[in-house]
């Protein structure tokens, strides 16, 4: 972890790391991307399969869902900042397809300065955890993701951090009408943190802390 680094120094120095062992079978670390002064960040788990092969966070399956959740919500993609709970993608093998298997928690653990390092940097508005690993990675492992989501609750990195579901949730439902209910429960939680947003204006928290006064247009 480089001391005082930002986004880009970070970027570069986890593809170094060695903190658990996922690094020794996995493409590449991935790690976040988006405006470093972005409102809100979103977390997910960790890469999937293609996430892993392209280097970027939710380009795969479950990206295509959150993609489809952050424009039925208003929220541009490129306005959030996205990473992942852990940055190298846990698998098994079967045969030749490699599986996804939830991260250990010692892998979260290892895992956790970065994401701790790009909120640091980025001091979001609004961050919101993409499943239970992200929540618990956020909020603890007691954190019950069926009893708490939706709403906006203080954690240590910004006063409206929100749970919801993992946007693979909504994918691995079992009918089509789960599959739906799940992704109407996303959506409704992006829209609740679109809808927030509209109420701040852009920067007037940051710089109302930094005792400046602010104004600003919803995401611009
Ligand atoms: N699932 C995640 O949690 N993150 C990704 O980047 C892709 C799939």
């Amino acid at each position: 972890m480089p001391a005082n680094g930002n986004l880009e120094r970070m970027r570069e120095a986890v593809q170094h790391c060695e903190g658990c062992d996922l690094y020794q079978f996995a493409t590449q670390a991935v790690f976040g991307e988006g405006p470093a002064d972005a409102r809100i960040v979103l977390i997910g788990e960790q890469p999937g399969d293609q996430e892993d092969r392209a280097g970027r966070p939710f380009v795969g399956p479950a990206g295509e869902v959150l993609d489809r959740a952050l424009r039925e919500a208003g929220i541009p993609r490129a306005e959030v900042y996205v990473t992942n709970a852990v940055k190298h993608f846990a698998f098994e093998e079967r045969g030749k397809r490699r599986i996804h298997r939830t991260p250990r928690l010692s892998e979260v653990t290892a895992c956790r300065p970065w994401m701790e390092a790009e909120l640091a940097e980025i001091s979001p508005e609004f961050v919101v955890c993409l499943g239970a690993t992200a929540a618990k990675a956020v909020f603890g492992a007691a954190f019950r993701l069926t009893e708490q989501r939706g709403r906006f609750l203080q954690s240590r990195f910004s006063e409206k951090t929100l749970a919801t579901y993992h946007p693979s949730a909504v994918l691995r439902g079992e009918t089509a009408e789960a599959k739906d209910e799940l992704y109407q429960m996303l959506l409704e939680d992006l829209r609740s943190v679109a809808k927030e947003s509209e109420k701040e204006p852009r920067g007037a928290r940051k710089a109302w802390r930094a005792g400046a006064g602010g104004t600003g247009s919803l995401f611009s």
